[in-house]
């Protein structure tokens, strides 16, 4: 299978491209060239400019991709009244409008071959909300929603859609915006029942069983992996 993942240079992007390369050729992407070098196919493009964004869907409708794994994301912790035009374009654009926008040029083969899997992944903030993440919660609970859409326009070609919501897991991501929050991490730890982070190779464990045939009658859901983050303390 063809498989694309986009934020591939680290991570839990890194992970999933880790546990998949074995049998599937990976597709990476993300701005940094020299850690996607690693790759035998890469695609060096910044998610938030719509001139490389269109570039990548290019690459995405020559490439004939069977998988596309939509990762990469950015964070930002910011209370309501202090962020600015700027940094609203940028969460949504990354997180939000490019997934919907690599989706609609990963589809047509999809369609074709009827068959395929889209992977969204989200974010436990954007099933409970997080206090002074608003852009970040609003972003990621709209790829919940444009996932339940997608998943009912795309039923009868075969194509699953659904979405992974971590909780807090071991990344540079995870480890900075703990660090950017009100909270230490001893007392984030406090608040998650499993008292750990979840690791990228779980996340990497919930995106193989998504594209296996044992789920091909998951499609449009939200899957939270958050060591029981969301069901509360
Ligand atoms: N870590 C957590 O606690 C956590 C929790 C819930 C959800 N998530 C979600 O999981 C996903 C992966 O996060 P992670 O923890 O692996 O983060 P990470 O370690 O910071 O990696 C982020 C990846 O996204 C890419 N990326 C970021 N901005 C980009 C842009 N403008 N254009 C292109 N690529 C960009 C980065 O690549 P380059 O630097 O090469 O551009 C990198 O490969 C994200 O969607 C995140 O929101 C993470």
């Amino acid at each position: 299978m063809n498989i694309l993942i986009t934020g591939a240079t680290k991570g839990i992007g890194k992970a999933i491209a880790e546990s998949l390369s074995d049998t599937n050729t990976i597709f990476a992407t993300g701005r940094n060239q020299k850690l996607l070098s690693s790759y035998e196919n890469y695609f060096v493009c910044d998610l938030s400019k719509q001139e490389e964004l269109e570039k990548l869907g290019e690459y995405i409708s020559q490439n004939k991709i069977d998988i596309l794994i939509n990762n990469a994301g950015e964070y930002i912790y910011s209370k309501i009244d202090e962020i600015n035009y700027s940094q609203i374009e940028e969460i949504i654009s990354v997180n939000l409008k490019a997934p919907l926008f690599l989706t609609s040029k990963a589809i047509p083969y999809m369609k074709e071959k009827k068959w395929g899997r889209i992977i969204n992944i989200g974010s436990i903030s954007g099933v409970m909300g997080e206090a002074g993440a608003s852009l970040y919660s609003a972003s990621k609970a709209g790829l919940i929603g444009g996932t339940k859409a997608l998943a009912l326009e795309l039923a009868e070609f075969g194509i699953t859609v659904n979405t992974i919501n971590p909780g807090w897991v071991d990344t540079q991501m995870g480890n900075e915006s703990a660090e950017e929050g009100d909270w230490t991490k001893e007392e984030l730890l406090e608040c998650i029942p499993q008292r750990r982070f979840v690791t990228p190779k779980e996340v990497a464990g919930m995106v193989k069983y998504l594209i296996s045939d044992e789920a091909k009658g998951v499609t449009g859901q939200s899957i939270n992996l958050c060591a029981g983050l969301s069901v509360g303390c």
